[in-house]
């Protein structure tokens, strides 16, 4: 049996809890680290997860943008609209969790918290306040269209520099999500009537 060597205080037992902890950072935001068994050389993994965390601060305003419309929506579709921007916020959850690991696995860091998030992100902020549902539908569409023009830009990127792991997150997940996504809002931008088809006479005069 060896003998032990570490010092004093490691070798007394004491069950006081050790709370409110605090030390340097093990890794700095914006690096990667040095050793990965990816074939991926540090700068490809640098450019990529800079790309992604832009992407994911996009992602995550989004999926609370969701939230914040199907808590505030209001009308007569309320309804449906309530269950249906829940629906995508659920799928936005799953893309911000995909995202955020790809960075990790990258051997960077992800973007975390709502006040980086908000100093990053480039759809625009809303009010606190409630508003009206072609404003919910307009604010969604933007902030998708922000998110598609990026995934698909990431992913020609990603395969020029070799990287097929992130070209196909961005493909099958990302850009193929927010298009669907942004196909249902904007289906109901369609201004048809709800009850009585308009007579042609009618169109023609307008
Ligand atoms: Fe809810």
């Amino acid at each position: 049996m060896s003998r032990r060597t570490s010092s004093p205080s490691h070798t007394v037992s004491n069950a006081e809890p050790r709370v409110h902890p605090r030390a340097p950072e093990i890794q700095p935001f914006g690096t990667v680290t040095h050793a990965m068994h990816l074939e991926l050389e540090e700068p490809v993994r640098l450019e990529m997860t800079e790309q992604l965390n832009q992407l994911l601060a996009d992602a995550m305003t989004l999926r609370d943008l969701y939230k914040k419309s199907h808590w505030q929506v209001a009308g007569p579709t309320f309804y449906q609209l309530h269950l249906l921007f829940d629906k995508h916020f659920n799928e936005q959850v799953e893309i911000v969790d995909l995202i955020a690991e790809r960075v990790q696995l990258l051997g960077g860091l992800a973007i975390a918290m709502a006040h980086d998030v908000a100093e990053t992100t480039r759809i625009e902020r809303p009010p606190r306040g409630r508003e009206e549902v072609p404003v919910l539908f307009s604010r969604l569409l933007d902030a998708h269209q922000i998110i598609i023009r990026h995934s698909r830009t990431l992913a020609e990127r990603a395969t020029q520099l070799g990287d097929q792991g992130t070209n196909d997150l961005m493909v099958s997940d990302v850009l193929r999500t927010n298009e669907l996504q942004s196909w249902f809002l904007s289906e109901h931008l369609v201004d048809t009537p709800l009850v009585r088809a308009v007579p042609a006479a009618s169109q023609a005069a307008d």
